[in-house]
């Protein structure tokens, strides 16, 4: 390594109470997907908050309940969603954590066109390597937008992050402040998954054909699906999230890449929520590339993968075929995520199948999943246009290009028994 690359990462190193300094009153920070958040940093803000005003920090899922999630100091550094998780909903839905509607791939422009600010950039990084760049290979997705953009980048460099390939580096004389740290990479387990989540993923798993480029979604029933995957052959990734269940894969020799029509031999991803196994699989390795979220999840780039297979869940859906996968009624749950993203990239892809995943009841089936019309106020994430297979644990609905009365139809055949005749007498209204 060259001595300047050194001396240059010397004098940028400071303790996470200084490094958080170079923020400003009014700043909008930028945190990546879940585990690429920086917890050192993270927590010295947290410790400081009471010193700012009007701080924001924006981020896709966050994971862990920093202090600065706090309604009684909201007012001097709150939290921007764009998407909730665990952390950020009960926030959500009192009202003093905030939330920006978005499609995934869209938020690099949206960093680019500075409708949504980007003045710090709050990431963990990988070591540097002899060159002089650090991966961000926890979460690329919009953070590579807003280093672009950023006053101050400011990293927390862990050995445990891996150094990726792809579109993932930040080089050292763009970046502002370093910190060091060296815990473990936060750890998110699979799902536990159920009898129905079983069905349901083999329902999709039969329709997957050798040769097939895969997306798998977030929650049980995406991973339900992979599982259930490790027969295949010559199975292909380009998704958002690299997990577990991806993994799994690769090692049971399903996944080889070899027959992807678009980047051959590589994997592609955006954000990786896994174990360390999973984190340490990623490092170092040329089978994977990690890109900006503006690349993985535009669904004009992702359909340019033949055979390209999307499986993503929701919460609810109507017989039009309207996805409410992200909100209860009026209450916020999630977000749409890269969800309408990949539908519409498996629309564009020769060959391509989405599958809209999810169980024909909630609440020990007491509630219906399939509705006659969303339960008012229930944000809409994938249009009744672009929507396709929809799969329960009772079959396999086929909706495009078919009329209102046929899809809804096709639906009723895949609801839970108790509830078709109530959802039949809700025909004429079609
Ligand atoms: N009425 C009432 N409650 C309902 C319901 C309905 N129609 N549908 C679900 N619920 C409840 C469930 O019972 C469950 O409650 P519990 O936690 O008390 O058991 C909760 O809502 C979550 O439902 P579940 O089906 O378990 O969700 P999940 O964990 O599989 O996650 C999401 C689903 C949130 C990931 C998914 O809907 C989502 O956000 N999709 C959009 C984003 C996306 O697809 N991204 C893909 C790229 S990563």
């Amino acid at each position: 390594m060259k001595n300047s690359i050194r001396d240059s990462y010397q004098a940028k190193l400071v303790s996470a109470t200084l490094a958080v300094q170079q923020i400003r009153d009014g700043d909008f920070i930028i945190v990546p997907t879940g585990v690429g958040e920086p917890p050192e940093l993270l927590t010295a803000l947290s410790e400081q908050r009471q010193r700012f005003h009007d701080v924001k920090i924006a981020q896709i899922l966050a994971l862990r309940k920093y202090g600065y999630l706090d309604p009684a100091t909201a007012h001097h550094v709150r939290h921007v969603a764009l998407f909730y998780g665990p952390a950020t909903r009960p926030g959500g839905q009192a009202g003093w954590v905030d939330f920006i509607p978005n499609y995934f791939s869209e938020i690099p422009r949206q960093i680019q066109e500075g409708q949504i600010g980007a003045d710090v950039v709050l990431s963990m990084a990988s070591t540097m390597d002899e060159h002089g760049y650090f991966a961000l290979s926890l979460g690329t997705d919009y953070t590579m937008a807003a280093v672009a953009k950023a006053r101050s980048i400011i990293l927390e460099v862990n050995p445990n992050v891996p150094f990726t390939h792809g579109e993932c580096h930040v080089h050292i004389s763009q970046v502002s402040a370093l910190v060091e740290s060296s815990g473990p990479i936060l750890e998110v387990g699979l799902p536990v998954i159920g009898p129905v989540q079983s069905a349901i993923g083999k329902y999709v798993a039969e329709m997957i054909p050798d040769g097939a480029t895969l997306q798998i979604g977030y929650g049980a029933i995406p991973d339900a699906v992979v599982i259930q995957l490790t027969e295949k052959h010559d199975l292909g990734v380009h998704t958002e999230m690299i997990g577990d269940g991806i993994l799994a894969l690769v090692e049971s020799g399903a996944v080889t890449n070899r027959r992807k029509n678009f980047h051959p031999g590589k994997m592609l991803a955006t954000f990786a929520l896994g174990s360390q196994k999973l984190y340490r699989f990623m490092h170092q390795n040329p089978q994977l590339e990690m890109h900006p979220v503006n690349y993985t999840n535009d669904p004009v780039i992702a359909g340019k993968n033949d055979h390209l297979m999307t499986i993503n869940a929701s919460l609810q859906i109507d017989l039009l075929g309207q996805c409410g996968s992200e909100s209860l009624g009026l209450q916020p749950y999630s977000g749409t995520g890269g969800q309408s993203d990949f539908v519409r990239a498996a629309n564009i892809s020769r060959g391509g199948k989405s599958f809209i995943v999810l169980p024909s009841t909630a609440k020990n089936d007491t509630i219906s999943r399939i509705v006659p019309a969303l339960t008012s106020g229930t944000h809409v994430s994938t249009s009744k246009n672009d929507v396709n297979y929809v799969v329960t644990e009772f079959g396999v609905a086929q909706l495009r290009g078919k009329s209102y009365r046929q899809r809804a139809e096709e639906l009723i055949s895949v609801a839970h028994p108790d509830f078709r005749a109530e959802l039949r007498a809700s025909l004429n209204r079609l």
